[in-house]
């Protein structure tokens, strides 16, 4: 009888474990600040905001951090402080979550698609600065699934060019290139901190920055009540006390509140994810055609958290296996996350490119001040297009439970050893990405 789950054989994985998973991490200090704040009834305060902000800004040592309801709304002021609008163009990888870019079009900008390195996943400095035209306001790099991207030739392209460089750092938080704080390399930092990310607030946003003029200009987006607190931007008569983003975006103080006990506790956290998802590493490393997703090429760099950590697949190291009957095969295991892909590369929305979206305008948003093809000006993306093909999922562990883990690597092994009886069943089946997922 075959050794594989799939074919009658013992699961590696016998049973799951919700503890090795289970996340975001809630102590007793957390539920208190977060009762307390609800007995208080100050949710929509302020001053347990600033606190968590000023403790952000400490952690990341720069000199502003401002948060909001969600890093949507965080990546879009981000834009707009540096200055993304009417007429101009931002730069994004394909390969990453909507709200990396979209938002810009709301601004009333174009998007354009650059590709992403096929080690890092993250934007690919020649492909970025391929794409950069006269119109090019900014740039968003993202640390993608937790990789740092490449930001010394980023940076460079940036600044030869005078693009702005705003980083989307919801993926990884804490994390550090080269030494230095994702976020803090390029002209502002904006992340996520949904439950799923590994700096977890429930919901928010927060976008961190040293620059005096990018903090005032974010604050006037959607910061309306904190208006007072610009000193050097010159406001125009009259207008500097309404949000000129027509946006909202204060921060429920719950949020907060968890936010300053996440402080605390994050970097433990993150250490011992990093000591769990490293052992494994180490467990799966010998199997040819199976690769990690993580930084190895430069010293100090590292994947803070782990967020929906991801391995490479080599097909041609398993007889042409396909990446979806390998996954197939690991679920059958008990590898409840083995899955094909990662993001569907965004460029091959026609929202980007062809879709009137607020209507009335009788031709695609893109083409609001410029009549050529979107689609066309980003071209085809190798990469991002190929990613789904040869990106797999990897189990997140968030506690290292040596036992627990272990059955997890037999379960790559005995997959990756009995791979042969596997083909027969294989259809091909290409793995999909969906747009809405990380
Ligand atoms: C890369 C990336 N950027 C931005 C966001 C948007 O953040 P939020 O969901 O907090 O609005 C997410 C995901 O949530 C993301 O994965």
């Amino acid at each position: 009888m075959s050794e594989l789950a799939l074919f009658g054989g013992p699961r590696a994985v016998p049973e799951y474990n919700e503890e090795l998973f289970h996340w975001p991490r809630v102590n007793k200090e957390m539920e208190e600040a977060v009762l307390a704040v609800l007995r208080s009834g100050d949710m929509s305060g302020i001053g347990i905001t600033r606190r968590f902000e000023k403790e952000f800004a400490r952690w990341m040592g720069v000199d502003y951090a401002l948060a909001s309801p969600n890093g949507t709304g965080s990546l879009q002021e981000a834009m707009f402080s540096v200055g993304v609008g009417m007429n101009c163009e931002i730069i994004s990888p394909s390969l990453t979550y909507w709200a990396s870019c979209l938002p810009a079009v709301g601004l009333g900008a174009r998007v354009v698609f650059a590709d992403v390195e096929p080690d890092t996943l993250c934007l690919d400095p020649e492909s970025f600065e391929a794409h950069i035209t006269p119109r090019t306001k900014a740039v968003v790099v993202v640390h993608y699934l937790g990789h740092p991207a490449d930001m010394d030739p980023i940076m460079e392209v940036a600044r030869k060019h005078g693009v702005r460089v705003i980083e989307d750092v919801s993926h990884a938080q804490g994390g550090f290139y080269k030494g230095r704080r994702l976020g803090t390399i390029g002209d502002v930092g904006a992340c996520s901190m949904m439950s799923g990310k590994s700096f977890s607030v429930g919901e928010g946003g927060m976008l961190y920055t040293n620059s005096r003029a990018v903090y005032e200009k974010a604050l006037t987006f959607g910061h309306y009540e904190r208006i007072d607190e610009i000193e050097d931007l010159k406001l125009p008569e009259g207008a500097g006390k309404l949000p000129w983003g027509g946006c909202k975006h204060r921060i429920n103080q719950i949020a907060s509140a968890m936010g300053l006990c996440q402080l605390k506790k994050y970097e433990s956290e993150i250490s011992e994810i990093d000591r769990a998802m490293k052992y494994f590493r180490d467990g799966v490393k010998d199997i040819p055609g199976l690769r990690m997703h993580y930084p190895e090429k430069w010293p100090n760099s590292t994947k803070a958290g782990w967020y929906a950590a991801k391995m490479f697949y080599d097909s041609s190291a398993f007889g042409g296996l396909s990446l979806t009957r390998f996954a197939e095969a690991l679920r059958a295991e008990g590898v409840r996350e083995a899955g094909g892909g990662c993001n569907a590369p965004l460029h091959l929305s026609t929202l980007f490119s062809k879709v009137d979206i607020y209507g009335g305008l009788g031709r695609p948003t893109a083409n609001l001040f410029d009549p050529s093809d979107a689609a066309a000006q980003t071209g085809s993306l190798p990469v991002s297009e190929a990613a789904n093909d040869r990106v797999i999922s990897v189990p997140s562990f968030r506690r290292f439970m040596r036992e627990e883990i272990d059955r997890y690597i037999e379960a790559y092994r005995k997959v990756a050893a009995n791979c042969r009886e596997l083909l027969a069943g294989d259809r091909g089946e290409k793995a999909e990405g969906k747009f809405f997922q990380f």
